[in-house]
Order: structure tokens, then C-alpha cells, then sequence
């Protein structure tokens, strides 16, 4: 007679593969509900993006909140709004105004991109904000995570994100130790992402603002709640880089490359109250933002700016001025003064700028679009870079 009891058989792989993918479910639904509980007592409340379905104004602080911090856009975001409250009203503005508003945040194409999403919302949408991860992707500035955060926020999508702080937590969940920048890694990630998401969508927008505060505030790259004394953290049981002992060492660092120094001259030109500024090409690093005339950046390599063995008259007419000014212009510079040298560091490359503080007996008229005369009084209307800025407040009194 045949035995017909299937514990007396090998599983099938077709077992097999029901029983992980219900681990895996079961496990998903354990990690999304922990973090929510989680999130009630630890995560961030109260901000002045939450607690509101707006998808315009989840977007724009979605975008800032990008690569700045939240205590600063604390303090911007509120000011970003209530100059521009509506889709509509930042589509219509001046690209300057917008500029201008958002000196000082960095990362300036995030700006380009909001008042050129804005616009084609306008075109494209009649107004209305998409409610889809695939339409918004399409929108400028706007990638996969940041369309995952608007549409679980906004409309309650089961959409996932993954930006670098989730991408840390879910590595170290599930033990995955690729290169971060690898594309096979990178999916393998999302496929975790949505694994782990909750079944029910309204729990969407308090689990999305949960996994990004416990990515940001516990399982940190450095020292891990897990890694200090305190052992609450909700996810330890389960979590495989500490099964393993490895969350220092999930996810595998990359190697940085060093940054090139770049070094460049800047020309404050100042007759009386008033400086000459330049809008930047949109396309160019700081683009669209107001600065000074500079020379062409070179890498430094080996070499230094000693500015006393620099003709500056000369260095301004060859390399700057020789498009806009004649010869005849030289003639009203009254001094030149040395400025000291100013470091920026971008997030790829490093900028030595050297000031040069033109004094001018007569004002030259612009022969380019791109060249303004303002008055110091004014500076603050202008979306300047946040060196340049500071230069300017501290050189032009
Ligand atoms: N980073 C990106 N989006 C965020 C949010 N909604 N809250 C906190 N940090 C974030």
C-alpha cells in the first residue's frame, strides 16, 4: 500500500518556495508593524509638512528635505510656502524670486527642477497634481523614491522609497551585502522595499515618515542603536546584519574618490553703493544664481595662488572682461584689493576662489544681458551662492 502521508516526503520545491515567500511576508508584516509602533513613540511629529494630504506641498518639502536637513527646513519651508502656497503660484513666479528664496539650501538644480515641475504640472495637468508614481517620475527633479514618498504620503499608495538612509536599514534587515552603487544591488533593494511594505494603504503615510526617522535617527551609519548599550531596538530580532554580527559592516562602503580642486578669480566690481553681478547659465554649477565675474575654473593640481605675482589689471582683461568692457574702461578703475581666499567644498569637487575688489571712479555701462548693477541694499533679493553671499555681506558695507 502507498503511503500517502506527505511528511514521509522530501518537500517539493514548490513547498519550498510557498514556505519562504510566506516567511517572507510574515516577516514583512512584522517589520512594518513594529516600525509603526516604533515611530509612535520615537518618530518625528509635528512637522510643518505633516499632518496635511497637499501633494504640492508634500512635494516641495520632500525636495528640500533631500540633501538638507530638517532642522533648517524647518525654518525654510515655511517661507518657501507662504511666498509660493500653490502649484500655480510658483509655475507664475519669476525663476529669480524662486532663486532667491532658496540661497543657501545648495544642490540649486533642486530649485530649476521645482519651478520647471510647476510649470509643466500647469501644461501637462491642468493644475492637478499626478497621483501615480509613473506620472510624477516623468516630472523633472522628481525620482522613483521621491514619487514612492509624494503618492504614500498625498494618497496613500502602497508605493515604497529608498533613499540612502532606507537603503541602509533594509541592507542590514535582510543581510544584503552588494555594492551599493551596483544595479542588480540597487533592485534587489526595492524588491525588499516592497516586501516589507503594510497591507493596509491609510497606514501608508505614518510606516513611509516612519522608516526614513528610524533610518535617520537609530539604525545610523556609525553607531547603530543596536551597536551601543541600549537594546530596544524593534527590529533586532530579526534583523540579519546583527544575526551576523555585521552592521558595521552593512552596507559595504564604497570608496569615495578624492575631490579635484578647482581654483578661480572673482572681480567685486563696486562704484559707490552699487556692484556689478552676473547670472550664472542655467546649466552651470551654481546655474541661474547671481555671482561675480570670474576666470574659467582650472584644476589646481600642483599649483598656488600667489596673488602677489598676479598682474590682476592684466588677468582681468584677458580673461573676464574682454567680452563685455573695452579698453578704454581700465581707465576708471581707481584701486584693486586683495581679498583673502575663500575654500567651497560641493559635494564632488572643492573651489578655491580668490577676490579681487575693484574700485571703479565711473560706473561701466553692461554690455551683456547677463550683468546687472544693484545696489548692496538689495542683495537680499538676489538668489546668490552662499560663499559669494557671505563674501559680499562682509565686503560691501
Ligand atoms: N527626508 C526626506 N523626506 C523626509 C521626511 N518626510 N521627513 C524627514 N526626513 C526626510
Amino acid at each position: 500500500m502507498q503511503n500517502t502521508d506527505s511528511a514521509n516526503y522530501p518537500e517539493s520545491a514548490l513547498d519550498l518556495l510557498l514556505s519562504s515567500v510566506s516567511e517572507t511576508i510574515g516577516m514583512g508584516f512584522r517589520f512594518s508593524q513594529a516600525l509603526i509602533r516604533w515611530s509612535k513613540q520615537y518618530g518625528r511629529q509635528g512637522l510643518p509638512w505633516q499632518g496635511h494630504k497637499d501633494p504640492y506641498a508634500i512635494w516641495v518639502s520632500e525636495i528640500m528635505l533631500q540633501q538638507t536637513q530638517v532642522s533648517t527646513v524647518m525654518e525654510r519651508y515655511p517661507l518657501f510656502m507662504r511666498q509660493f502656497p500653490t502649484v500655480k503660484a510658483l509655475a507664475t513666479a519669476d525663476l529669480d524670486a524662486v532663486m532667491a528664496l532658496w540661497s543657501g539650501l545648495g544642490y540649486y538644480s533642486r530649485a530649476r527642477n521645482l519651478h520647471q515641475c510647476a510649470q509643466q504640472i500647469m501644461e501637462k495637468y491642468s493644475g492637478k497634481f499626478p497621483n501615480t508614481v509613473q506620472e510624477l517620475e516623468t516630472l523633472p527633479g522628481i525620482g522613483r523614491s521621491t514619487a514612492g514618498a509624494i503618492t504614500a504620503f498625498a494618497f496613500e499608495e502602497r508605493a515604497p522609497i529608498l533613499d540612502a538612509n532606507v537603503k541602509r536599514v533594509i541592507s542590514r534587515f535582510f543581510g544584503v551585502t552588494g555594492n551599493q552603487q551596483n544595479h542588480k544591488t540597487v533592485q534587489l533593494l526595492w524588491e525588499h522595499a516592497i516586501a516589507i511594505l503594510p497591507k493596509s494603504k491609510s497606514q501608508m503615510p505614518l510606516y513611509t515618515q516612519a522608516l526614513m526617522d528610524f533610518g535617520a535617527t537609530w539604525c545610523t551609519p556609525k553607531t547603530a542603536k543596536c551597536q551601543s548599550q541600549d537594546q530596544s531596538c524593534p527590529m533586532m530580532r530579526e534583523c540579519k546584519a546583527y544575526e551576523l554580527g555585521q552592521v558595521d559592516r552593512i552596507p559595504a562602503k564604497t570608496k569615495k574618490k578624492q575631490s579635484p580642486t578647482f581654483t578661480t578669480h572673482i572681480f567685486l566690481f563696486r562704484y559707490q553703493d552699487e556692484i556689478l553681478l552676473e547670472r550664472r547659465p542655467p546649466k552651470a554649477i551654481w546655474g541661474s544664481l547671481y555671482s561675480l565675474i570670474e576666470t574659467p575654473w582650472e584644476p589646481l593640481g600642483e599649483k598656488i595662488i600667489h596673488p602677489k605675482s598676479i598682474d590682476v589689471k592684466d588677468l582681468l582683461y584677458q580673461t573676464c572682461l574682454a567680452n563685455h568692457l573695452s579698453k578704454n574702461d581700465m581707465d576708471s578703475i581707481a584701486s584693486i584689493e586683495e581679498s583673502h581666499a575663500i575654500e567651497h567644498i560641493f559635494s564632488h569637487r572643492r573651489l578655491r576662489m580668490q577676490p579681487w575688489i575693484i574700485y571703479l571712479k565711473r560706473k561701466w555701462s553692461c554690455r551683456s544681458a547677463a550683468l546687472d548693477w544693484i545696489w548692496i541694499s538689495q542683495l537680499k533679493e538676489y538668489g546668490l551662492p552662499q560663499p559669494i553671499r557671505v563674501f559680499l555681506e562682509s565686503s560691501s558695507r
